[in-house]
């Protein structure tokens, strides 16, 4: 199957046309021996290439480009399949864009190429490349330092606190993993993670638990979990428990009840955030704005969870608006080599930006991925790069820190 892979790249320094010229030789003759064609860009300070060919080979030269020390973050923008080729004569054409005016360059690139007119109209790698080449969306180019020169700071010492240690007869227990404010080095809110007893994962407690008992089941175990911060003293720090949306549905006068729990154990309900996630608000949608309601009218605020992922999507942000946005992990892994979840997170930006919203990235696991986020305008985080869930205590947080030369 002919596949298509176009990537972007920063180069790591200056290449003079001479050596462009040697590089795209060299690529041309290996290129050649794959049946790998395609074209390659450079403005002077980003290459943008497209390859095209089996599915293996070009993969195979894709990874060998990427451990090229010329460049550096590479970022993916398709990765698509096509009939036909759109360079069928070139190993590699190598365009400069420094040299000719961007129209001279369009002109040229698309006598290239070898689709008929018809298909170079609406071809979406004809249109990578014209925006490339016209300059559009620079602004969506974010750039980052080399990986290698950051490194994590080794934990520091958070006061101590004895662990927690769960009542006898306790049916579940609780995680606590930090949100930090990275640029600041603080700790904003600690989420309350549900465990089985002896931090048995969320899913075994959940499959023991009886249908319907499961919405008070989730409702009473909160209890546990205000019992945990105070005994670990929250005072600055807010406390943030997920709850299945029906739970504030289904269990009567719930959020009288969430309320009473906070107080009870020395919280204030401004200390709380509760998370909720997408998917599951959809059914029920009056009784569960009605719940929100109360909620906030309490102090209490909200957060979307596992934004992106679920169902509701965009159009949950214009019926009701969350206090804060946590952007789903399946958005953040790899974002720095992405280019679709680049553009759908830079999407999000700034329409919580327009919303007053504030975003937190979720499964933040790379230097890499935090670099990106971080050039992007994301402030807040939770991952395991910081700190890893720790049951019935807090976790020590690592913070990135620039390797001194
Ligand atoms: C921006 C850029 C584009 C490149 N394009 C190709 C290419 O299309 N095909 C290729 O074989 N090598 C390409 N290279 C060079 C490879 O990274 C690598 O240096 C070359 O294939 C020799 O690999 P080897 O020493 O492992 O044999 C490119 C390098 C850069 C920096």
């Amino acid at each position: 199957m002919l596949s298509t892979l176009i990537y972007r790249s920063q180069l790591a320094g200056s290449v003079s046309p001479e050596q462009l010229k040697a590089l795209v030789e060299c690529a041309r003759v290996k290129n050649a021996k794959a049946d790998v064609t395609g074209i390659l860009l450079c403005d002077g300070q980003h290459f943008f290439q497209v390859l095209e060919g089996s599915v293996d080979n070009v993969q195979r030269v894709y990874q060998r480009i990427s451990t090229d020390n010329r460049h550096f973050n590479l970022i993916e923008l398709l990765r698509d399949y096509a009939p036909a080729r759109r360079f069928g004569n070139a190993g590699m054409a190598l365009f400069n864009l420094g040299d000719y005016p961007q129209h001279v360059v369009m002109d040229a690139l698309l006598k290239q190429v070898t689709l008929n007119e018809e298909r170079i109209r609406d071809d979406r790698v004809v249109k990578f490349l014209r925006s490339f080449i016209e300059g559009r969306d620079k602004e969506t180019f974010v750039k980052i330092d080399p990986a290698s020169e950051w490194t994590l700071t080794t934990p520091s010492l958070i006061p101590a606190h004895p662990a927690f240690q769960p009542a006898a007869g306790q049916h579940c227990e609780f995680a606590l993993q930090p949100i930090v404010d990275v640029a600041n080095r603080q700790i904003i809110s600690w989420e309350a993670l549900i465990r089985g007893q002896r931090g048995a994962s969320p899913a075994d407690y959940f499959a023991q638990l009886p249908e319907d008992e499961r919405y008070q089941a989730d409702l009473d175990a909160k209890t546990y979990a205000f019992q945990l911060a105070q005994h670990l003293g929250l005072r600055e720090q807010t406390l943030s428990i997920n709850l299945l949306p029906m739970t504030l549905v289904m269990s009567e006068d719930a959020v009288g009840h969430l309320i009473a729990q906070i107080r009870q154990h020395g919280l204030r309900p401004e200390q709380i955030v509760v998370e909720v996630t997408e998917d599951e608000i959809i059914s029920r949608f009056d009784a569960f704005h009605l719940a929100v309601r109360q909620l906030k009218a309490a102090g209490i605020s909200l957060a979307l969870d596992d934004f992106g992922a679920g169902f509701a999507g965009l159009s949950l942000l214009a019926d009701f608006q969350p206090d804060k946005v946590k952007i789903d992990r399946k958005l953040i892994t790899d974002i720095h080599r992405s280019g679709p979840r680049q553009a759908i997170v830079l999407a999000i930006l700034k329409c919580c930006q327009a919303l007053e919203i504030t975003v937190i990235a979720e499964g933040v696991e790379k230097i890499e991925e935090w670099l990106w986020l971080e050039r992007a305008g994301v402030r807040y985080y939770q991952g395991f790069l910081f700190a890893r869930p720790a049951l019935n205590s807090l976790p020590q947080v690592c913070w990135p820190a620039r390797r001194s030369a």
